[in-house]
């Protein structure tokens, strides 16, 4: 089977890809012959037996009844709704059945990010990593209002509500990296509610578990803090050589007097850092909107540690 995108549809690259678009040619290859029958038959007749001069009468004269053709169009229907009705069942079961080994990860929506937890514990934000060629149960669930997860490539969609869990499931069959999306408007940065789904080969995906677990071993706090401050996507939006972003830039906080947007300010600290990781929205820096998520869960004591002793030496206050 061709895996790669085309102009009508994205690349496939899940088990369950290609039945999906079996089953959605099918259905409109189907409903184009149709369109063109309809249409061509309407043309026909309203050319050729249109009412022309003198015609009085003439609609009274045809057959009145016909059971052969009545038959055939009550039949015919009937069969390709059923076909229809088989075919899509089947393929929705094996898209709602969970094959029992699937490895499980547990996808957090929030405005406006994903998180990921694995099965060893640590976290990943905007990337999901899987290994080719294993099934792999998304327990999903949101922080706040409804998103949807959805990946083209695995023509997998499925809302992500708060409150109660939903789950679905794909097996990738090609390595590689594909898009994520949120498929659910959820407020003003919707859009840039995206990630990457990473297919690793299964060596591949052992050294990055191992890279994930890694908690700093050998390095400084502040060396671990910079790994951490890329790997858990605060790049996103704090710089820290000043240029501006969605968050503060880090570079030269330390120590200052933040001025907030209630019109107090705040001396930027360890407890401050620590509360803005946490509690975000506790104190928004005036400027700024309070778009931060909670890293509440996200990060263990000692990565928040390590993240203060980064922002410490980029904001002014290391030596
Ligand atoms: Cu989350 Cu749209």
């Amino acid at each position: 089977m061709d895996t790669t995108a085309t102009f009508w549809l994205p690349s496939s690259a899940s088990t369950i890809a290609n039945e999906v678009d079996g089953l959605f040619m099918f259905l409109v290859w189907m409903s184009t012959f149709f369109f063109v029958l309809i249409v061509a038959g309407t043309i026909l007749f309203i050319t050729k037996w249109r009412r022309k001069k003198g015609d009085v009468g003439r609609l009274d004269t045809g057959p009145a009844h016909n059971s052969w053709l009545e038959a055939t169009w009550i039949v015919v229907p009937t069969l390709l709704v059923l076909v229809i009705f088989f075919w899509g069942f089947r393929t929705y079961m094996k898209m709602a059945v969970v094959p029992g080994n699937a490895m499980e990860v547990k996808v957090t929506g929030q405005k406006w990010f994903w998180s990921f937890t694995y099965p060893e514990g640590t976290a990943t934000v905007n990337e999901l990593v899987v290994p080719v060629d294993t099934p792999v149960k998304l327990l999903m669930s949101s922080q706040d209002v409804i998103h949807s997860f959805f990946v083209p490539s695995f023509r997998v969609k499925k809302d992500v509500l708060p409150n109660r869990y939903s789950v679905t499931w794909f097996e990738a069959t090609q390595v590689g990296e594909y898009h994520l999306f949120c498929a659910e408007y959820c407020g003003t940065k919707h859009s840039e509610m995206i990630g990457t789904v990473r297919v690793l080969s299964d060596s591949d995906y052992k050294a990055w578990e191992e890279e994930a677990m890694f908690s700093g071993e050998g390095m400084s706090m502040a060396e671990y803090g910079e790994r951490l401050y890329t790997s858990k996507a605060c790049v996103t939006c704090h710089s820290v050589d000043g240029s501006p972003g969605n968050g503060p830039t880090w570079q030269g906080i330390w120590g200052h007097n933040q001025p907030m947007t209630d019109g107090s300010s705040v001396t930027v600290d360890e407890n401050y850092v620590r509360e803005s990781i946490l509690n975000p929205k506790a104190k928004i820096v005036a400027g700024y909107q309070p778009v931060m998520p909670t890293y509440q869960g996200l990060l263990s004591d000692k990565e928040i540690d390590a993240l203060v002793a980064y922002i410490k030496e980029v904001g002014g206050g290391g030596e």
